[in-house]
């Protein structure tokens, strides 16, 4: 089998092939990530000399260059990493969210038709519910996003059923909860809070710190976008979630114990605007039809985490370029904060 995987090179789109490689060595892998920001080679070391993995730096937003790809590749599978993803950056500038998440989706659609693919799995988000005080979201609750990144993606999602509906194109949807592991970006939350402990650097902590998210391990996660991509019923979607709905402070003030820091770290500042309360997601539909739980626990995969940002220093290090410090320069002040 042909797949062709974008954006590869981000966090989980690289624990993905690094997955998918060692289950189904033998699919051959086109790998297509634009490389901006939060996409790094160094995430995939080692895969490159696989004969059957290949990587092409492009836009997914671009329509004639990935012409050209699919021409080349012909895929028989695509699965679309390829995505803005951070929030914070949503408000501060949501052009590139719409241009990638909404634009580039319509173009590998489009795509897919004309090349007759057999299968099309969209990675898309628990953030598309919106957010939910009691209770939990099902795959047929309706859409209520919050953020300029979380409309994206619902738009996103929107444009996949359609291509379902008109042309019957052989769609794959995945929703699922926060994820946590090695090679996240340092401007989510868990490596955030664990690169400024390790550096006695301030955590900042939006508004009180109850707000509720269901983390994911990331190798979790992998294992269930494998299932549904080959067990999945076309046309259909699927809630993936971690089972550990946790409050932000209580995830904060758990790295900083396991660090041996101090909790004086913590600094509560403004709120992120539109900043959704729990998040929370009904995992019966994955159970029943394909059998799948998350098999992680909280402690283990923080344990674990923790464990590889101590190890990967250098990847750290180059995380945090210049871009990465702009931003935050950037996005504090717009928020009236000191950074940090
Ligand atoms: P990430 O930000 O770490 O990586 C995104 C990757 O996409 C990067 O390699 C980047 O270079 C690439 N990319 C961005 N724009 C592109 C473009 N126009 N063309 C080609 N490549 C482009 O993201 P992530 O956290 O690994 O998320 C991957 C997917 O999973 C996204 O679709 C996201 O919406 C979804 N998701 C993430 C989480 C989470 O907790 N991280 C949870 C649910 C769903
Ligand atoms: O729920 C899935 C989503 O999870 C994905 O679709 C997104 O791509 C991913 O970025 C993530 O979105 P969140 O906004 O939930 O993740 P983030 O790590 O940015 O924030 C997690 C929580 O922590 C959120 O309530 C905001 C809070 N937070 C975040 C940062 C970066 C802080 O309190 N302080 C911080 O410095």
């Amino acid at each position: 089998m042909r797949v062709l995987i974008t954006g590869g090179c981000g966090f989980i789109g690289s624990n993905f092939i690094r997955y998918f490689n060692s289950k189904h060595p033998y699919y051959k892998i086109l790998n297509v990530d634009k490389l901006t920001y939060a996409g790094n080679l160094e995430n995939l070391k080692g895969i490159e000399r696989k004969g059957n993995y290949h990587f092409v730096r492009a836009d997914i937003s671009s329509a004639s260059v990935m012409r050209r790809i699919f021409d080349k590749f012909r895929p028989d599978a695509v699965i679309n990493f390829a995505a803005e993803t951070h929030v914070d950056r949503s408000i501060l500038s949501p052009a590139p969210f719409i241009k990638t998440n909404v634009v580039g989706v319509g173009v590998l659609l489009n795509l897919s038709l004309k090349y007759h693919v057999k299968k099309f799995l969209q990675i898309s988000t628990d953030e598309v519910y919106g957010s939910i005080l009691h209770g939990s979201f099902r795959e047929d609750s309706p859409l209520d996003p919050s953020s300029p990144y979380a409309a994206s993606k619902a738009a996103a999602d929107m444009l996949v059923i359609s291509y379902y509906k008109t042309h019957g194109l052989p769609v794959l949807i995945t929703r699922s909860s926060n994820n946590y592991g090695p090679y996240q970006f340092p401007e989510k939350l868990i490596p955030l809070v664990i690169l400024n402990a390790m550096n006695n650097k301030k955590v900042p902590v939006y508004g009180d710190g109850m707000n509720i998210r269901d983390w994911l391990y990331v190798e979790d996660n992998c294992e269930a976008i494998d299932l549904v991509f080959h067990e999945g019923k076309i046309g259909e979607i699927y809630n993936i979630g971690g089972e550990n709905e946790l409050t932000n402070l209580y995830v904060v003030k758990y790295i900083i114990k396991l660090l041996g820091k101090s909790e004086s770290l913590i600094t509560f500042v403004k709120d992120r605007p539109g900043h959704d309360r729990r998040y929370s997601l009904s995992l019966s539909k994955i159970r029943r039809q394909i059998g799948w739980h998350p098999k992680v626990s909280f402690e283990t995969g923080l344990k674990r985490t923790i464990e590889w940002y101590r190890k990967n220093q250098r990847w750290l290090k180059n995380a945090q370029s210049g871009e990465y410090r702009n931003f935050y320069k950037q996005y504090y002040s717009k928020l009236g904060l000191k950074e940090f």
